[in-house]
């Protein structure tokens, strides 16, 4: 867990989106970052330090010239202890200044005195954004090294629509995870399937399946997160597209098939979490169907198997499949590990306490084209893609050839 432990400093200046960095601080904390808020002047018009004291349980740090504060927390010990520092909202003014290299309050020397990863959550009126010097400042910092999430588009405080929200708090928790998160999959193009498919029985009507995709937003989200280039195709699901990830919205399973195929061509790594609905019905009615005409049987054809298809033409790609079951996990996971001739298949129980439709956990077995298995505890779907990821990483470096999984017979 990249946050668990880690000392985020969370530099807050002076936009009306001051009341959402409250909402960063909590998620930081939620998940175990340590968090010191470094508010500007303007920010505590906004928002109170009391309130970020409380919500951080850690000081506030405001004034370069407190002496109290300067003994205390010293602005040379925030910058070194800081693991990353983030600044949400980021205004035209702070990042102007530090494009500058102008140190004149406690935030902007504590910019300067730091070696942390920078993430820049920008949040502006839509002109002040577009304007040419607020451009060139980002992209010089950009090109020193800062990561910038966001703006998001929409309505904004001041009466326009535009580009200029501040990006989702959860989404800046994201590019934190992502500095702080070694890049052992840079260079990787990694394809992800996820969530369900629904075959159209008419146009009212589908066979589908429980299939939330949060399994496969999971992988899609930590391999971005470890620095690889990620395309999501998704079916049916009620989540969010993780931020930085290219996502393909699809319906069908005919769709999916499609979708992957053409993604697939410059994939280095293919992870297919989708459900894909074995079976849609053959004809399917283009009104829809009357309670009166009271079919007798919905005739089904097959599906394309997707990861079949892309077995024939495999090359260099590592080919990861799943295998939700209810009885005999591992017989059929290796049973189609063997058809699908894929690199490594996740298998499990989806009636196992903790491994359910929906849920936000799991229990899996890997096992891969070497015969090594190996049985995870009950993790998080982020360590089971995690886990799933670090097969990868391991099955790519030859030099050290050593077993990821535990050889079985
Ligand atoms: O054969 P079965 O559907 O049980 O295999 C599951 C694995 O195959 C999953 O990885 C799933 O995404 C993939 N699959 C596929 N095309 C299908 C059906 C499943 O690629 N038509």
């Amino acid at each position: 867990m990249p946050l668990d432990g880690r000392t985020v400093v969370v530099g807050v200046s002076g936009g009306i989106a001051c009341y959402k960095a409250c909402e960063l601080v909590r998620l930081l904390v939620g998940a175990g970052a340590r968090v010191r808020a470094v508010m500007t002047a303007a920010a505590q018009r906004f928002v109170t330090p009391l309130t970020f004291q409380t919500l951080a349980g850690q000081p506030v740090a405001t004034d370069t010239f407190d002496l109290t504060q300067e003994s205390e927390i010293g602005h040379i010990r925030l910058a070194d202890e800081a693991d990353a520092v983030a600044i949400a909202p980021a205004t035209a003014n702070v990042i102007a200044k530090l494009a500058a290299g102008i140190a004149d309050d406690l935030l902007t020397t504590v910019l300067l005195a730091t070696r942390a990863p920078l993430v820049l959550a920008p949040a502006m009126n839509v002109h002040m954004w577009e304007h040419p010097t607020v451009q060139e400042n980002v992209a010089r910092l950009v090109a020193r090294g800062a990561r910038v999430v966001g703006p998001a588009s929409g309505s904004l405080a001041c009466g326009y629509e535009g580009t200029g929200r501040l990006a989702s708090p959860e989404d800046v928790v994201e590019e934190i995870r992502h500095v702080l998160t070694p890049q052992d999959l840079a260079g990787e193009r990694v394809l992800v399937s996820a969530g369900a498919t629904q075959e159209p029985i008419d146009p009212v009507r589908y066979l589908s399946n429980r299939s939330s995709g949060k399994m496969g937003f999971a992988v899609a989200r930590v391999a971005r997160r470890r620095g690889a280039d990620v395309t999501l195709v998704v079916g049916t699901t009620a989540l969010t597209p993780p931020a930085g990830v290219h996502t393909v919205q699809v319906t069908t399973g005919e769709e999916m098939a499609r979708a992957v195929q053409a993604a697939a061509a410059s994939a280095t790594v293919v992870v297919m979490a989708a459900a894909v609905a074995d079976y849609r019905p053959r004809h399917p009615s283009e009104h829809k169907v009357k309670k009166s005409a009271r079919p007798a049987a919905l005739e089904l054809e097959p599906n394309p198997d997707i990861l079949r298809r892309l077995a024939t033409r495999k090359g260099r790609r590592v080919l990861i499949g799943f295998a939700a079951e209810t009885e005999h996990v591992v017989r059929e996971a290796r049973r189609k590990l063997a058809e699908k001739r894929l690199d490594l298949i996740v298998g499990n129980d989806v009636t196992a306490p903790g491994a359910a439709f929906g849920g936000d956990t799991n229990v899996v077995h890997l096992i891969d084209a070497a015969g090594e298995e190996q049985a995870l505890p009950l993790l998080s779907k982020e360590e089971v893609a995690d886990r799933i990821l670090d097969w990868v990483v391991a099955h790519r470096s030859a030099a050290t050839r050593r077993p990821t999984l535990r050889r079985v017979r």
